[in-house]
């Protein structure tokens, strides 16, 4: 049995694997439509999500099967001090295959100690988010044909945003991946991230706090959301949220072949105006992720690819 906590638990292999998958999915989707008969998604959600909750229960609904779960810890029995272990093992009676969001960093890495089923990290604070990954690169092929040699630009809150940080882990597997990394000074991306992954990997970045300056030379542009719930205080919150605006004015900057992406919900971060533009991919990612959360169950539930 496999979990996907981490985007690394899959080879980069795997994940072409993974991702041809998903892309056949998007061109043949009444093909998968009973592949999953009888099997049960279970969504534990500890914390808000509308993207990946509701695209996972699309997902597991498209194979054919069913979902159960809860929104909010609130309405689960967490409220009265049940544990992630305890839980974990009730949803092992209760479904197939479950997907967890949590605020703390770790807890689905905990589920999947005490649970039979196998358990997908929806999201764990300010760690990691690797569905959301494997979205973002299912995206970035799909626009690019490729996911090497790439200039990235990921913008914002570098610190907080757990996509980010799944991101860069995955992105450093390819070759010839540079990142322009653009934030303010006090949401750099996190130590661990910059020496432990960046640093060892000997991959080619810099740190800046310019977005114009940096526009001409991306391939790619990551926007994200200060992550208001990450912060221990509202002043800093203000202070920060809107260091970044991307706006028709900015776009003039990039490359007529740049594309934008945002893992979404977005704030003040991307005008409006910007939808309109070719180069504005966000929400067409949000679509490639219903195929890539279908291509993941199929897979870590070991079904086979229909003829
Ligand atoms: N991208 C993402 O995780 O969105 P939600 O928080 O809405 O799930």
């Amino acid at each position: 049995m496999r979990h996907l906590l981490n985007p690394l638990d899959f080879s980069v292999e795997e994940i072409s694997q993974l991702l041809d998958l998903a892309s056949d999915i998007e061109h043949n989707l009444p093909k998968y439509a009973h592949v999953c008969d009888g099997k049960k998604l279970a969504t534990l959600f500890y914390e808000p999500s509308t993207r990946t909750r509701l695209s996972f229960e699309a997902a597991m609904l498209n194979l054919g099967g069913n979902v159960l779960g809860f929104a909010s810890a609130d309405s689960s029995s967490a409220a009265k001090g049940e544990s992630v272990a305890d839980t974990i093992r009730i949803i092992s009676c209760y479904a197939d295959i479950c997907a967890m969001r949590h605020p703390k960093e770790g807890a689905p890495l905990v589920a999947s100690q005490f649970s039979s089923i196998p358990v997908i990290n929806a999201g764990d604070g300010g760690h990691q988010h690797p569905t959301q990954t494997l979205t973002d690169l299912l995206t970035i092929r799909n626009l690019k044909g490729r996911l090497d040699n790439l200039t990235v630009g990921l913008c914002g809150d570098l610190k907080f945003g757990r996509t980010v940080h799944s991101l860069i882990e995955a992105l450093v597997r390819y070759t010839g991946i540079r990142f322009v990394l653009i934030s303010p000074q006090e949401l750099r991306i996190p130590d661990y991230i910059r020496t432990d992954v960046l640093d060892k990997k000997q991959v080619e970045y810099k740190e800046v706090d310019n977005l114009d300056e940096a526009m001409p030379e991306l391939d790619i542009l990551y926007m994200t959301r200060v992550q208001k719930e990450r912060f221990f205080n509202e002043e800093d919150y203000i202070r920060l949220k809107d260091s970044y605006i991307l706006d028709r004015q900015k776009m003039k900057l990039a490359k007529k072949d740049m594309f934008v992406l945002h893992p979404l919900p977005r704030v003040n971060e991307i005008s409006v105006e910007v939808d309109k533009d070719p180069r504005a991919a966000y929400f067409k990612q949000a679509q490639f992720g219903v195929y890539v959360r279908m291509a993941l169950i199929m897979t870590l539930l070991e079904v086979e690819k229909p003829c």
